[in-house]
């Protein structure tokens, strides 16, 4: 039997990492082979953080990972899958708030290739609340955001919202 390597693109903005995308990543590990976290460009939604800052941040918080990589792509994600020859898109799903637009983003990426699969994973019960733009708006309103990301990215945020940025 010859044993091919199941590889999953984990694709999103992540400004910034969140730990509930952590978590939804270490449940993506234990199912794939390869996990390659993909950070999408998406300037229309005018990031906080620059593509570098983010694969970069995305980069330390997976470092411990061996079977995890960081990267980032542009244009259209099924493209990005066939190029990373992965089977499969792995989304977080928190609450029936994101089911619509997450159905129709895989069911349009179905009709573009059928060939790979979408496969949506529940974080933990404490995440559900949780997303990069909640964080940053704790953040800049100076609230503590240390439970919610990396000690990293609570730093990179930090710097972000200085009044005397370096
Ligand atoms: O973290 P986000 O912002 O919810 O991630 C959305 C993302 C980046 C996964 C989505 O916008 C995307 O796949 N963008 C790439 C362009 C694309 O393929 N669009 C068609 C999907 S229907």
């Amino acid at each position: 039997m010859v044993y091919s390597m199941r590889t999953a693109i984990y694709p999103g903005s992540f400004d910034p990492i969140t730990n509930g995308h952590l978590d939804v990543l270490h449940r993506a590990t234990k199912l794939f082979d390869r996990v390659i976290v993909a950070v999408a460009k998406n300037e229309s939604k005018h990031p906080l953080f620059t593509i570098e800052e983010r694969v970069q941040m995305v980069g330390h918080a997976v470092r411990h990972l061996p079977s995890v990589e960081a990267d980032s792509f542009d244009g259209l994600l099924v493209a990005y899958v066939e190029r990373r020859s992965a089977q499969a898109v792995v989304r977080g799903l928190r609450a029936v708030s994101d089911f619509e637009f997450e159905f129709q983003m895989a069911l349009m990426n179905r009709k573009l290739n059928e060939r790979i699969e979408t496969i949506f994973m529940m974080p933990k019960d404490t995440y559900t609340f949780l997303s990069s733009r909640i964080v940053k708006e704790m953040a800049q309103l100076g609230g503590d955001v240390s439970s919610f990301v990396p000690a990293h990215v609570r730093t990179a945020l930090a710097a972000k919202f200085s009044p005397n940025p370096a």
